[in-house]
């Protein structure tokens, strides 16, 4: 062996070995120092955010104070070694700013002032009773579960609902895309916490001697809730956010509050000065099969050509249903079946998504249904026949990267969608299933909600929406001082 090189090792071994030691010895000094100016702040915010429980009580108790976004002071290190060894309110405040720290209202996107609807409107339709007096479940121990099956398709309420809950609860790890604050002038929108599709699917049904369904009486006292507020007078309800994500839902109440964003599943039932895309935001129905994964079968893997699984009892544009039944039932490679999933079947309809190259997405008595976010989170590249169908966050998503559309007019002439479908190869299917992975995530409701999910990216949409509504509100305001005169 070169003499040289041999102590070109040792001396790497030596340089290799000090820095090692250094780096243990400055990180045992950096946690035993009681400054903190060399951790970054949010980790410290974190580690402090979750031993704090006794703290967050208080921080509870004073919340209609303290969780108010004022515009943020500028970020510095004393707040924090205040909050590190006193024990008393100011505690309480300086949370309340660590929260701001990690969420603070330069990072959110959208400040989200919400109604505290009693909890008649919300979580008391899934059973849940507060202590007195209290509104909102304390989501950081426990959150009420909403019934699963089909139920579960428009709990889009429920998730935001709750996302908005988490971001002033610290110790709650979440994206900072909205951020609910007390005061309704700071908000950018006001949101109506009402579970409309929850009370739709619960109660409209009369029960014993009722002569009007509780679904319609809990719609008629918002609607007397909304146009008392100072809130809704102020903008004339254009920055309120109302969701009504089943097609039924909000039946009573719509025309009345039909200036407001409502985020959507279609506009199938609604005349489009109600509800429009100028104004409103299509949210995606919650998957009722379950994800696959990024594990899921490749091409060769997928046996069946496509797959449709649906009811058969469907007006208007539901009969292009039974014309492609017909044209499509004897192909030995297509699944083309009728019944309405239920449960039970929901695990089957999700293996045969799982295990097909395409699934139909064909319109029924309504443009949208949760099959094409089923067929999503199989991997199983969508073919939309609905010519009317609306899409969630189609101003950000190109579709037709991972969807094929036909026209109902040409979906139903003989021959023509088999001959489109097969005539897609190995490659071309190949990349708009790679396309289908990277974009899945958008469709999950989830609590906490992570980056980029359903719930982020429905903030984010009606972040994109609101401009536009301010545009509207401060242009109406123009002349408001000459009309105080005049
Ligand atoms: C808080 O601590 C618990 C265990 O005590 C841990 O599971 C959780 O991830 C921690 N949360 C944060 C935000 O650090
Ligand atoms: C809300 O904010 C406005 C404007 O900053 C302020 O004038 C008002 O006093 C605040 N209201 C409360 C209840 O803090
Ligand atoms: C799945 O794969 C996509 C891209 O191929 C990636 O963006 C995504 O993070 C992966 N998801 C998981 C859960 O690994």
């Amino acid at each position: 062996m070169h003499p040289l090189s041999f102590m070109t090792k040792r001396f790497l071994f030596y340089v290799v070995f000090l820095s090692i030691f250094l780096l243990v010895f400055s990180c045992f000094t950096l946690l035993r120092s009681s400054s903190s100016y060399l951790i970054p702040e949010s980790v410290l915010m974190l580690v402090l955010a979750n031993k704090t429980s006794e703290l967050s009580t208080q921080f509870r108790d004073h919340n209609t104070h303290h969780l108010d976004l004022l515009p943020p002071p500028p970020p510095t290190i004393s707040r924090i070694s205040v909050r590190r060894n006193s024990n008393s309110k100011k505690d309480a405040r300086c949370l309340g700013e660590g929260r701001r720290k990690l969420c603070d209202s330069n990072q959110a996107l959208l400040k989200v002032y919400m109604y505290d609807l009693p909890s008649q409107f919300h979580f008391g339709l899934l059973g849940w009773k507060g202590k007195k007096d209290q509104i909102w479940p304390d989501v950081r121990r426990h959150i009420p579960s909403y019934p699963g099956g089909l139920n579960l398709q428009h709990s889009v309420e429920y998730w935001l609902t709750l996302d908005l809950l988490s971001s002033n609860s610290p110790g709650v790890v979440r994206p900072c895309s909205a951020i609910r604050v007390t005061n309704s002038s700071h908000a950018d929108v006001i949101f109506v916490p009402f579970f409309s599709s929850l009370s739709y699917n619960r109660h409209s049904k009369l029960h014993g001697k009722e002569k009007i369904g509780q679904n319609k009486v809990l719609q008629n006292e918002l609607v007397d809730y909304l146009m008392r507020r100072e809130e809704w007078r102020r903008g004339g309800g254009k920055d309120h956010v109302i969701v009504a994500h089943h097609p039924n839902s909000m039946l009573e109440a719509r025309r009345k509050l039909g200036s407001a964003m409502f985020l959507l599943a279609d506009f199938g039932r609604y005349p489009v000065e109600i509800a429009n895309l100028k104004k409103d935001v299509i949210a995606p129905y919650m998957h009722v099969v379950p994800s696959v994964g990024n594990d899921s079968a490749p091409f060769e893997d997928r046996p069946i050509l496509a797959y449709f699984q649906g009811a058969i009892h469907r007006k208007d544009g539901g009969m292009i249903r039974h014309k492609l039944y017909r044209l499509l039932k004897d192909e030995k490679d297509v699944h083309f079946a009728y019944g309405s999933v239920r449960e039970n079947g929901i695990r089957h309809a999700g293996r045969g998504m799982a295990s097909s190259r395409f699934c139909l997405n064909i319109a029924g008595d309504t443009p949208s249904s949760n099959r094409l976010f089923d067929a999503i989170v199989s991997h199983c590249v969508p073919v939309v026949i609905s010519d009317d169908i609306e899409l969630p966050f189609e101003d950000v998503l190109d579709y037709s990267e991972f969807c094929v559309f036909v026209r109902a007019s040409d979906a139903v002439k003989k021959g023509f969608l088999l001959n489109l479908l097969r005539g897609i190869k190995r490659d071309e299917w190949t990349k708009m299933w790679e396309r289908l992975k990277q974009i899945a995530h958008h469709f999950e409701y989830q609590y906490p909600s992570k980056q980029g999910d359903a719930v982020q990216m429905i903030w984010e949409a009606v972040a994109r929406k609101i401009s536009s509504v301010h545009l509207k509100l401060h242009k109406e305001n123009r002349f408001h001082r000459a009309e105080l005169i005049g």
